[in-house]
């Protein structure tokens, strides 16, 4: 399998560390210190399905392909407005497409999730050309009144068209119970037989144990699939890692002593936005020129359950279309 397209957007507001003080008890030292972040970009006037379209078309537009051609939607979304119907199913029409499609909630690491699902149906023929969205608004899981989470994440939606070629590598998934870590639950309806009334609960996370978990196990899979590959730290050309926080992707470089060029980030610009981000890394790098033919690429990315995901790739230029005067 290898990407043949991308795309990303991102919503217009941007909320900055000084705007966030002026009504959290926090501070720009504080996050800046804690996780490297600077602004975010909130949804506001949008919506995520907005977003998705966005992202998807202009990925869709860079492969090449006209969107019949996509034979099937792999989305990727922790939560939107909709328990049902899923987010592929809304974003079917407005792109053109007529596939199958389903939601993947493999929480920050849904898209390389959604990578290793997508290899497996082109291996098996089941289909040939693949767009793949994450789309994702953790700012309306966070309390708002609350410092602890509100201050990391940010929205956005990244899409990646895939198809049969000599790119990826291989793939290295893991999941774990720890459902007390990061969690977020939404109300349930109160039924005749079971009467216990669940609300709404903003997300809940144990920052210290996320962090502790994460670089555990983002240096477990790192390792492990160099080591499957036959390769060494010195071989990958650039690290794009989930950009979570920066303290994170510093551990892990530390472990790989690894220099800071072969580390791209934008969680500065963006916080994290879930699965979406190392999507929206690829893209911008592969808009700026910065992924050059056939460098190797290892993606690592973690997320809430626990659920980690690594692969590696040889990257495959796209060119991208002149961008239209308006
Ligand atoms: N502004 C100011 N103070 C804050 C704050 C904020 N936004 N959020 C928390 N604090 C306070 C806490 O109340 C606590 O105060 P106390 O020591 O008086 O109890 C203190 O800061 C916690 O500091 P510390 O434990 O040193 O923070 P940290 O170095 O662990 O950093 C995180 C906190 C959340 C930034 C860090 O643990 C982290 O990034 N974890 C991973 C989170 C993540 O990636 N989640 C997404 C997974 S996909």
């Amino acid at each position: 399998m290898k990407i043949i397209g991308t795309g990303s957007a991102l919503p217009e507001k941007v909320v900055t560390n000084e705007m966030l003080a002026g009504f959290l008890d926090t501070s720009d030292s504080w996050i800046t210190s804690r996780t490297g972040i600077h602004t975010r970009h909130l949804l506001s006037t949008e919506t995520l399905s907005e977003l998705a379209i966005t992202a998807a078309q202009s990925a869709i537009e860079s492969s090449g392909l006209q969107p019949e051609e996509i034979d099937y939607l792999i989305c990727s979304n922790v939560a939107n407005s909709y328990v049902s119907p899923s987010m592929g199913s809304i974003l079917l029409a407005p792109l053109g497409l007529c596939c199958p499609c389903f939601d993947l909630n493999g929480a920050c690491a849904g898209l390389i999730y959604s990578l290793d699902i997508a290899d497996a149906f082109i291996k098996t023929g089941k289909a040939k050309k693949i767009l793949i969205v994450a789309a994702e608004e953790p700012s309306r899981f966070c309390n708002w009144h609350e410092r602890e989470t509100s201050v990391l994440f940010g929205d956005g939606a990244s899409a990646l068209v895939v198809t049969e070629g000599e790119g990826f590598k291989n793939f290295r998934l893991t999941g774990d119970t720890h459902t007390d870590v990061l969690y977020y639950k939404r109300s349930l309806e109160v039924t005749p037989y079971d009467r216990v009334e669940e609300k709404t609960m903003p997300l809940v996370m144990n920052g210290r144990e996320v962090f502790k978990l994460a670089v555990r196990a983002c240096i477990k899979d790192v390792d492990i699939i160099l080591e499957k590959n036959g390769l060494t730290g010195e071989d990958i050309d650039l690290y794009l890692l989930h950009q979570a926080n920066l303290r994170i992707i510093d551990s892990i470089r530390e472990h790989l002593g690894q220099p800071k060029e072969k580390f791209p980030t934008n969680l500065q610009k963006y916080g994290n936005t879930s699965s979406a981000s190392i999507g929206i890394l690829i893209d911008e790098l592969s808009r700026a020129g910065e992924l050059k033919d056939g460098a190797t690429l290892l993606l690592s990315a973690f997320g809430g359950g626990f659920v980690t995901g690594a692969t590696i790739l040889k990257w495959s230029t796209i060119n991208y279309p002149e961008k239209k005067e308006e």
